[in-house]
C-alpha cells in the first residue's frame, strides 16, 4: 500500500493545558479521498495545520509518501476561511496565486484559463470577487489551492456555509479532481451527508484524537442495527423505562425531547417501545425506525451529536 500520508501519535497543545490533538494516528491512502469528521474544537483544523506545515507538532511522527520530509509544491491546501482577495477578480486571484508558485507569461496564462474553465467561471472571470456567490468564491479558491498542480490536497470544511446546490456541485468537483488527477484529497467537515458522500474512508474525530476509522458502510455496520428515534417530552423518563431492555450504550438522549435507541430488527420491537411507555405514562410525540448513519456511529463513540445537512 502506498500512504500519502502517515501520521504516528501526534501532539499538538497550545499554552499550557489547552491539548488540541493527542495520540493521533493515521494513514491516507494515495488516491483516497479521506475526511476528518467531528464537531467544533474536536482538533480538525490543528491537525490540517500540521500536516501542511502551518504549524508544527509537539510530538509524533509524519510520513509523505514514506518520507518524513514534505516538498511543499506537492501539497496544496484550501484553508477554513477564505483566501480569496475580494478587491480582485477571479483571474486576478489565480493569476497572483500562480505567479506565487512560479508560474509566469504563456504557461501562467494558459493554467488560469485552463481552471476558469474547469471551474465554470469563465464568464464570471473579470468581475470582483466580492460580488461571487459564496460557492462561486469557494471553487475559485479550490482553484487557487491546485494551481500548482498538488498530489496532496487539503480542505478545511470545504462547503461550510454554502446552499445545498452549491455544496452538490463543489462534492462533484472534488470527485473529479480525484478521478482524473488521482489527487489524494484530504477534508474535514462537520457534516455526516458530506462524508458520506464524498470520503473513501472517514475519521472520527472527538476531543483531538481518532475515536474510529473506516469506510462509510464499515462504520454504519459498527452500529449493528436500526436506529429508533423517539420523540417525547421527557426522554430521560423513556430512557430510564426502557434501560433493563437495552443496555446504556444502546440509548442515548441529546436534546430535551428525544431518545434514540440502538437494536436489531426494530421496526418488530416499535409496538413493544411505545406499549412500555405508555404504560408509564409518557406521550410519544413521534417513533421512527431508520438505518444508521454516521450521526448514529458518532453518537455510539462520542456520546454526542454531529450536526445535519443544513444545520450550521
Ligand atoms: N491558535 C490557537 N491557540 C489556542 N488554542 C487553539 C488554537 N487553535 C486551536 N486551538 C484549540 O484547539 C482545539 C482544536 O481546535 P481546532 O481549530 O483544531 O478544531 P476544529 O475541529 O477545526 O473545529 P471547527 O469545527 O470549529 O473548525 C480547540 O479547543 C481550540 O480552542
Ligand atoms: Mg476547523
Amino acid at each position: 500500500m502506498n500512504a500519502a500520508v502517515q501520521m504516528v501519535k501526534v501532539k499538538k497543545t497550545y499554552g499550557k493545558n489547552i491539548t488540541a490533538i493527542q495520540d493521533l494516528s493515521l494513514i491516507i491512502e494515495e488516491g483516497k479521498i479521506y475526511a476528518l469528521l467531528g464537531p467544533n474544537g474536536s482538533g480538525k483544523t490543528t491537525t490540517v495545520r500540521i500536516l501542511t506545515t502551518l504549524a508544527s507538532a509537539d510530538a509524533g511522527e509524519i510520513y509523505y509518501f514514506g518520507s518524513p520530509q514534505i516538498n511543499k509544491k506537492m501539497i496544496g491546501c484550501v484553508a477554513q476561511n477564505s483566501g480569496v482577495d475580494p478587491m480582485g477578480t477571479g483571474r486576478e486571484n489565480l493569476m497572483l496565486q500562480g505567479r506565487i508558485y512560479g508560474l509566469r507569461g504563456e504557461a501562467l496564462r494558459e493554467r488560469v484559463h485552463e481552471l476558469l474553465t474547469g471551474f465554470h467561471l469563465l464568464k464570471d472571470a473579470d468581475r470582483l470577487s466580492k460580488h461571487y456567490s459564496g460557492g462561486m468564491r469557494r471553487k475559485l479558491d479550490l482553484a487557487m489551492g491546485i494551481i500548482h498542480r498538488p498530489r496532496l490536497l487539503f480542505l478545511d470544511e470545504p462547503t461550510t456555509g454554502l446552499d445545498p446546490e452549491s455544496r452538490a456541485d463543489l462534492w462533484q468537483t472534488i470527485k473529479q479532481l480525484q478521478r482524473e488527477h488521482g489527487m489524494t484529497v484530504v477534508l474535514t467537515t462537520h457534516y455526516m451527508e458530506e462524508a458520506d458522500e464524498l470520503a473513501d474512508r472517514i475519521a472520527f474525530m472527538n476531543e483531538g484524537t481518532i475515536v474510529a476509522e473506516g469506510t462509510a458502510e464499515e462504520m454504519k455496520s459498527k452500529v449493528g442495527g436500526d436506529t429508533i428515534t423517539i420523540q417525547c417530552r421527557e426522554p430521560q423518563i423513556a430512557a430510564q423505562i426502557l434501560e433493563p431492555i437495552y443496555p446504556t450504550q444502546q440509548l442515548n438522549h441529546q436534546d430535551d425531547s428525544t431518545l434514540h435507541v440502538i437494536t436489531d430488527k426494530g421496526a418488530e420491537k416499535l409496538p413493544d417501545i411505545i406499549r412500555l411507555l405508555e404504560e408509564k405514562h409518557v406521550t410519544v410525540n413521534s417513533i421512527a425506525v431508520a438505518r444508521p448513519d454516521l450521526g448514529d456511529v458518532y453518537l455510539l463513540y462520542t456520546g454526542k451529536m454531529l450536526r445535519k445537512d443544513g444545520e450550521s
